[in-house]
């Protein structure tokens, strides 16, 4: 299998770039649903920052670079406080396991980030492909039209032991239908992994995933902004809240809130796919989105689907609360060999902690935000075969050499670190938070 773009679509963005500057060096506030498939514009904007130039600016004179580079993500517990009860949770991107990524070529996969990722932590990932046996393995690509993908089951073997829950929700998750999208739930269940998202009736979509680990509630909540075109006859299938639209109907989300709350959740953490593709920042209104989540009562926002990392935020709400909201993890199991900015992902690690505050009021913090860099590599071997893994990045750095990358991957790796880790997407300051 080989990875292949258009050539002609290509030079064309080139050219519609220049005659287009702004509209496309700059990201442009979308409301509604993405025009991707049927907007001939949107898609030579995609293919020029997929293919061409990922956007490493935000949107024009909003001030969104500077925000995040003096972001303060040293979550630690106040003074006086008295811990009981603590709980690590891991966090990675999207796994969008097809392509190269076959059982056969990925043993060692997870080798490189293992003990950062599954270590006593409570480890979350983006499940972006549906894994039904009514559909080919691997992806379909209908002319013009957004893939579709589909997973085997084998392939969740490398995910599992390991990663313990799974969001479902996102642009891929109906891309073989109701059957599709049933089959992935029923395999989830059968393997024993923690899901939400995605529901097979309207009394799955109220039944809100409480899990309980070393003593403190998690409600796992999920959501997607978008379909890819894919039209869902029954809402109850699919999580899906417009976030990005200029009054968002946040109800599902407020009563996702609430029945997390009845039934006696410490912290409420939301995996929402949002955004835009290649983009490095959200857009404001995908900020503001965040925020009022953050003021419902989301503890922490889990984003992902631009398929690169964006900055995250340490967001203080009006009760004076630290709220972590990670606007894209990035991609993790995926595939985008000639998007340059995608090869850099990270994964974190964060504890909850339940006590007692100085004061005696039982209260839970945040604490202790980690963050390692990650680097995606897929060799390519003899005989159409792959080897793929995900790398600790400071390594790669250090010895390229050693993991055998290509030569224009190798040149690339210290624009990576000035330009992508260091200037967007870790603040000026990051303190103690990056693991190497
Ligand atoms: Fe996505």
């Amino acid at each position: 299998m080989k990875y292949t773009s258009w050539k002609w679509a290509i030079a064309l963005a080139k050219v519609a770039s220049v005659v287009m500057w702004n509209e496309f060096r700059y990201p442009q506030p979308i409301k509604g649903r993405y025009q991707v498939a049927t907007n001939k514009l949107e898609k030579l904007k995609w293919a020029y920052r997929c293919w061409v130039h990922q956007l490493e600016r935000a949107e024009k004179d909003s001030g969104i670079e500077d925000y995040f580079a003096q972001q303060d993500l040293s979550f630690r517990l106040p003074q006086g406080f008295q811990e009981t009860q603590r709980l690590t949770v891991a966090a990675g991107g999207d796994l969008m396991a097809v392509d190269c990524y076959t059982y056969e070529d990925t043993p060692h996969l997870f080798d490189g980030i293992r003990e950062f990722f599954f270590e006593n932590a409570f480890t979350c990932a983006n499940l972006e492909t549906t894994v039904t046996p009514s559909a080919p393995v691997g992806r379909r690509q209908p002319p013009g039209s957004p893939p579709k993908l589909n997973t085997s089951e084998q392939m969740l073997d490398r995910f599992q032991p390991g990663i313990d829950y799974f969001t479902t929700a996102n642009n891929h998750c109906f891309d073989c239908g109701e059957q599709g999208l049933v089959d992935t739930l029923d395999c989830l269940d059968r393997r024993g992994a923690l899901h939400s998202g995605t529901n097979r009736s309207p009394e799955e979509q109220e039944d809100v995933l409480i899990v309980e680990r070393n003593g403190i509630k998690l409600a796992m909540l999920a959501y997607t902004a978008d379909m890819n075109g894919n039209e869902c006859p029954k809402p109850c299938l699919i999580n899906e809240v417009r976030f990005n639209d200029e009054h968002p109907d946040f109800s599902l989300v407020e009563r996702h809130v609430r029945l997390a709350r009845e039934r006696g959740a410490d912290v409420i953490i939301a995996s929402i796919h949002w955004g835009w593709e290649f983009e490095m920042y959200p857009h404001q209104n995908i900020i503001q989105a965040g925020h009022r989540l953050a003021e419902m009562g989301v503890d922490v926002i889990l984003g992902s689907h631009p398929h690169v990392s964006q900055p995250m935020e340490r967001y203080t709400d009006s009760n004076g609360r630290a709220h972590l909201i990670i606007y894209s993890l990035g991609d993790f199991v995926s595939y985008h060999p000639l998007t340059r900015n995608s090869k850099l992902t990270y994964v974190v690690r964060f504890d909850l902690v339940k006590g007692r505050d100085r004061a005696g009021t039982p209260v839970i913090c945040l604490d202790r935000l980690r963050v390692k860099p990650v680097y995606i590599c897929c060799r390519e071997l003899e005989g159409n075969r792959y080897d793929c893994r995900l790398l600790p990045f400071y390594q790669v750095l250090a010895q390229p050499e050693r993991f055998g990358l290509t030569e224009a991957d190798r040149q690339d790796l210290p624009r990576l670190e000035k330009t992508v880790w260091k200037k967007i997407l870790m603040p000026r300051e990051p303190g103690d938070i990056i693991e190497k």
